[in-house]
């Protein structure tokens, strides 16, 4: 395993192009042997290209690659030792599934006995058991995508295991099983794991840190709660979370205040060097209480619609022509009515030009 460095590191497909436009902006990241990371972004954001370029498909236009200080920007796939497991199945059909899983040791010539020993463990870990003897090409496309990770985690001498949307065709529930395995399997083994989705739910429940992606840039990394609770930009809060963060357009009033529809709201964050009159408030929608009487940080909405979601329930009002949502407790009575809200100070965000201050 190691520490994998990447310096100003940007890629164009294109770079001959008058305009070249990055699939990737130019940026630095480090990940920490044995770290469990997730890449989440929209399609597009550049997920891929990351991955590729860390693995040697992809020569990157710009920077270095390190691997445990080490530069390998220049080496092939196979000189930098990584395994890669891509969204759709790899897999050798003329070969039997036990075959298939002890081919990353077979080609290093690792011995027999630590072959077998290895196939048994990571068959065990993903329920292949049963299925060691029986040939590839007859398997359905979830089984196929299940030998492919089996590849992927059957070598423990690895610099780092990627994973792209490994789960895309394997069904949910199984894929809930299978998110599980993978955190033992990284816990067990501190294998540097970096899994890319565009599921925020799968990357927050799998990751010790994610790493937010948009439009070829990284816009904030940090713990699932760290992008909870201070979302660096808006489109991190609208990004993360469900229902998204609730953002409101408003005017700076103070050092630690800002209005809108008539309501004055103290934050926690520092106004005073701000420079824009027009500022956005974002708080999630699990933070803002319904009080019963008007007073300090509250605005009074209008609910439009009370959904019971079993866990709890989710209520849409409206204050000033913007839209407000907030989770409530499953018995909590909600009136279909005006009702005072309360935003409290040190869940509040404030963002300038969509950057949080
Ligand atoms: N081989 C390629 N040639 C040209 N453009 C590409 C190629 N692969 C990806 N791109 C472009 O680079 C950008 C990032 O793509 P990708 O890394 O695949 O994103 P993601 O995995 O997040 O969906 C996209 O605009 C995509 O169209
Ligand atoms: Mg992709």
């Amino acid at each position: 395993m190691a520490k994998i460095e990447l310096q100003n590191i940007a890629h164009s497909y294109n770079p001959q192009a008058a305009d070249k436009a990055y699939a990737l902006n130019p940026f630095n990241m480090t990940w920490v042997d044995g770290g469990r990371y997730a890449i989440l972004g929209p399609s597009g954001c550049g997920k891929t290209t990351m991955l590729n370029i860390m693995s040697g498909i992809v020569q990157p236009s710009e920077g270095k690659l390190l691997f445990n200080d080490v530069d390998v920007t220049k080496l092939s796939t196979s000189e930098r030792n990584i395994a890669q497991v891509f969204q759709f199945p790899v897999i050798y059909g003329t070969m039997s599934v036990e075959q298939n899983l002890a081919f990353p040791l077979v080609c290093r010539n690792f011995e027999k006995a630590v072959i077998v020993a290895k196939v048994q463990e990571v068959a065990g870990a993903l329920s292949l058991e049963g299925l060691l003897k029986k040939s590839a090409s007859k398997l359905t496309a979830d089984q196929k995508q299940l030998i492919s990770l089996g590849r992927g985690l059957v070598r423990d001498d690895v610099a780092a295991v990627l994973m792209d949307e490994p789960l895309t065709v394997i069904d949910p529930d199984l894929k809930f099983r299978l998110r599980r395995q993978l955190k033992e399997i990284n816990q067990k083994y501190r294998s540097t794991l970096i899994y890319v989705t565009h599921d925020q739910n799968e990357a927050m429940t799998f990751a010790e840190n994610i790493i937010v992606m948009d439009a070829g840039s990284i816009v904030q990394v940090g713990s699932p709660s760290e992008l909870f609770e201070r979302p660096k930009t808006t489109f991190v809060g609208y990004f993360i979370g469900a229902p998204a963060m609730n953002f409101f357009e408003c005017k700076l009033e103070g050092s630690h205040n800002v209005s809108f529809g008539g309501a004055s709201i103290i934050t926690e964050t520092d106004l005073s060097k701000t420079g824009e009159a027009t500022l956005k408030l974002g708080i999630r929608s699990e933070y803002i209480r319904i009080v019963e009487t008007a007073g300090i940080n509250t605005i009074k909405a209008q609910v439009q619609r009370v959904e019971d979601l079993g866990t709890h329930k989710l209520v849409s009002a409206i204050f000033d022509n913007q839209n407000v949502k907030i989770k409530v407790k499953r018995d909590q009575e909600v009136p279909l009515d005006s009702v005072s809200l309360e935003f409290p100070a040190r869940h509040c965000c404030v963002y300038e030009k969509e950057q949080l201050i």
